[in-house]
């Protein structure tokens, strides 16, 4: 059976990992959310006192890290050095670490060869920043999935607020606008719409909508 490749790719809190998880689930697809292997990257560096604002630090530590992706009933796992991370490099104090680390050459050389292997022995939906441009050039289909900025903060800021956090919305909106700005303006592999992406605003649509969306562009273009 030919293997089929879809990236998604988008700012922060567009909704990008629920709705690319739901729509894998409903097109039997596996889903790779590549947001993770920075944060594992971010958390190593955090845990280790790496020096953030030193690229060449947080290039060296790399040779310390293994990182591996395994599926456990389906679901995507990151492990880091043989421990399961993918809880801890959720919180927020990790997704500045991600965001930190992500802008250096070496460590998103260093991931490249895992994402790729992904799409090569399995039908996936991947999501992150620069998968349609960089990472899957040839995907089959590729999305860029996006809001308004404020949707996304709101988004954001009632997950937190669920999970028990007492952020506000100004700083979930700040923090988003910051990681946003640096997503876009770093010189390796910023975040922006592939040429052959089908942009998908989901400002105006619920989960269930998006998740439609997404399925029928998925259709449409396979
Ligand atoms: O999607 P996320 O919030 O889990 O991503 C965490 C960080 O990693 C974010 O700052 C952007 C970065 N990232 C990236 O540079 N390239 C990707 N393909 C995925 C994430």
């Amino acid at each position: 059976m030919r293997l089929i490749s879809v990236a998604i790719d988008g700012p922060v809190g567009a909704g990008k990992s629920t709705i690319a998880r739901a729509a894998a689930e409903r097109m039997n697809f596996i889903y790779c959310d590549t947001g993770a292997l920075y944060r594992a990257v971010g958390l190593f560096c955090h845990r280790n006192g790496v020096d953030m604002h030193d690229p060449s630090e947080i290039a060296m530590s790399l040779g310390n890290i293994k990182l591996e992706i395994r599926l456990i009933n389906g679901v995507q796992r990151i492990f880091m050095n043989s421990e399961d991370v993918s809880e801890e490099i959720r919180l927020p104090k990790i997704s500045m670490a991600a965001s930190a680390v992500s802008p250096v050459p070496e460590v998103r050389a260093a991931l490249l060869g895992l994402q790729r292997d992904i799409a090569e022995t399995h039908s996936v939906i991947m999501d992150g920043r620069d998968i349609g441009t960089v990472v899957l050039p040839n995907a089959d289909v590729k999305i860029f999935l996006t809001a308004k900025p404020e949707i996304r903060a709101k988004r954001r800021y009632d997950e937190l607020v669920a999970k028990g956090s007492d952020v506000t919305f100004e700083e979930v909106l700040d923090d988003l606008n910051k990681r946003d700005y640096n997503d876009s303006h770093r010189g390796t592999a910023p975040l922006k719409q592939a040429a052959d992406a089908v942009r998908a605003d989901t400002s105006e649509l619920d989960f269930e909508q998006s998740v439609e969306l997404v399925c029928n562009i998925i259709k449409e273009r396979m």
